[in-house]
Order: structure tokens, then sequence, then C-alpha cells
């Protein structure tokens, strides 16, 4: 089956912009909405779902694929080889305290992720990404920082709060990794730290967090020129099951390399 990717990347846009304005009615009233909890610090809102919902109906309308998406349960596709990865809202959180959140859309074929996007509604900003053929912001072409000066780096990472006990060794990470880097920011969305390291606003960033948050963002930062590795410097093998992901342009993730490696939990491979 030919598939022609640079039409299927377009369709995708277009649904990520059709779900953005969506969940955007929801944000301007952030203050009203009803929080559902998943579980510890895990929120969940029928914006979440809406979302979702438009995205499945407009990317099976067109393309009857596998799916998995973060709200309801997988389907099955019409072919073996392509999957669609979703997050109708990466960043929930922030969503509902009225901060920017993300749309994440990534299309597999096989272990490949061959196409993928972020959307930042909020600020109407759309990163795209094909395999092969570069990173892009509202179409303009994106590289990784270029800087290798530690004290200029500036990291992103997740921090668990009520759901600590799952994520062991969090603070102590960010602890060994704070001096003498210049900043470190909480994003509040995994694809959209992924996307800021692709354009440089960010040189790095690390997290043990799902797939489907950042296959993507994983593709933005490696067509941007930035490095992808779990917190052993392993590819894709490892990291896409794991979570445990550094993203970063050259310097910052050999210095995160460096000190993320003995912080707990170990290795689990
Ligand atoms: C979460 C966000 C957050 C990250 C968590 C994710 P959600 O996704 O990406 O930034 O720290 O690891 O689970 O729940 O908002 O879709
Ligand atoms: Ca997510
Ligand atoms: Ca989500």
């Amino acid at each position: 089956m030919t598939v022609d990717y640079a039409t299927v990347l377009d369709h995708m846009v277009a649904t990520a912009r059709e779900a953005g304005a969506l969940t955007l009615e929801h944000f301007q009233r952030f203050r009203d909405i009803e929080i559902g909890i998943k579980g510890p610090g895990d929120f969940v809102s029928d914006a979440d779902r809406d979302s979702e919902t438009l995205i499945r109906e407009r990317l099976l309308g067109r393309y009857p694929w596998g799916l998995t998406g973060e709200e309801f349960a997988p389907v099955e596709g019409s072919d073996d080889d392509h999957r669609w990865l979703v997050d109708p809202i990466d960043g929930t959180t922030n969503f509902l305290f009225g901060q920017h959140y993300t749309i994440t859309i990534a299309l597999r074929r096989g272990n490949e992720t061959i196409c993928g996007l972020v959307y930042n509604p909020v600020a109407d900003e759309m990163f795209t990404a094909m395999k092969g053929e570069g990173a892009y912001l509202n179409r303009v072409r994106q590289r990784v920082s270029a800087s290798t000066d530690v004290a200029l780096m500036c990291v992103g990472t997740g921090l668990p709060t009520p759901n600590l006990s799952l994520y062991p060794g969090a603070y102590q990470r960010l602890d060994e990794i704070r001096a003498p880097i210049g900043a470190v920011r909480v994003v509040g969305s995994a694809a959209n730290s992924c996307a800021y390291v692709a354009c440089g606003r960010l040189t790095g960033y690390y997290e043990e967090t799902g797939f489907i948050d950042t296959a993507a963002g994983i593709l933005l930062v490696q067509e941007a020129g930035g490095i992808v590795t779990d917190w052993w410097g392993r590819g894709p093998e490892v990291y896409e099951k794991t979570g445990t992901l550094i993203v970063a342009n050259p310097a910052t993730h050999a210095y995160l390399l460096e000190r993320l490696r003995d912080v707990p939990p170990k290795d689990p491979a």
C-alpha cells in the first residue's frame, strides 16, 4: 500500500487544529470545568474525552489504521503496519489550571514514527516533523540549541506530586542535575517539552513518561539535530517501553547522561 505521508500530515494538522478549537472552548472557562481523577495526581476532564473522540473520528474516517489514545481503549486497524498514537490533551493539569497544554499525534509504521505533531492551541504553535524531512514550527525549520556552555543549559522535566511513590528518585534526580546548569523548567506537557528542545527553548529534557506523550516530540528532536536515549544511553528498543527519556542537544545530553545514570531507580534492564 502506497501512502502519501505529506498529505497524511496535512490531515493530522487540520485535525489537531479542530481539536485545538474544541479544547479552547473548555479552556476559556477553566475555573468551571469539572475535574475527574484517574489516580493520584492524574486528572481528566470532558475536554480530554471530547478531544480524543473528535481526533478518532477524523483520523479513522480517512485512515482506518489502529489507534492508541490516552482516554479510550485502543482500536485495531485494517493493516498491521500503521498505528496512530494520540494524546488529546497533554498537560491536563496545566489545562485545568488555565496554563498552556498541547495536542499530540504520531503516526507509527512498524517500529518507526513516520510523522508527528505537537500543537499548542493557546499560543497557536504547530510543531510538525516527518522522518528525514526536518522539524518545523508554524512551517519554519527548527534546530536544537547549539550551546555547549553548562552554565547556559536550560533543562525541562516533570515532577510527580501525590504519585511520588511511582517515581522513586525524582527529587534526588532533580537535585543531581540542578547545579551548575543555568535553569530548570517544568513545562507541564511532555510533548511540549520535547518541542521546546527541538526549537531551542530548552537545551534538554528528561522524564519518565508514556511513549504516547513523546512519540511525536522525539521525532521533532531527532529531526532538529538532537539526541534521544534513555537515562543509560540506550535506544528506542528500551525507552519506548520504559519511558525513561533524555532528549537534548549534544552537550546537554552528555551532561544529563552523566548526572542521571546513578540516581535510583537503578537501571531496570
Ligand atoms: C502528563 C504530562 C506531564 C508529564 C506527565 C504526563 P497528561 O500527561 O505530559 O507534563 O509530567 O508524565 O503523564 O496526563 O497531562 O496527558
Ligand atoms: Ca500525556
Ligand atoms: Ca492526556
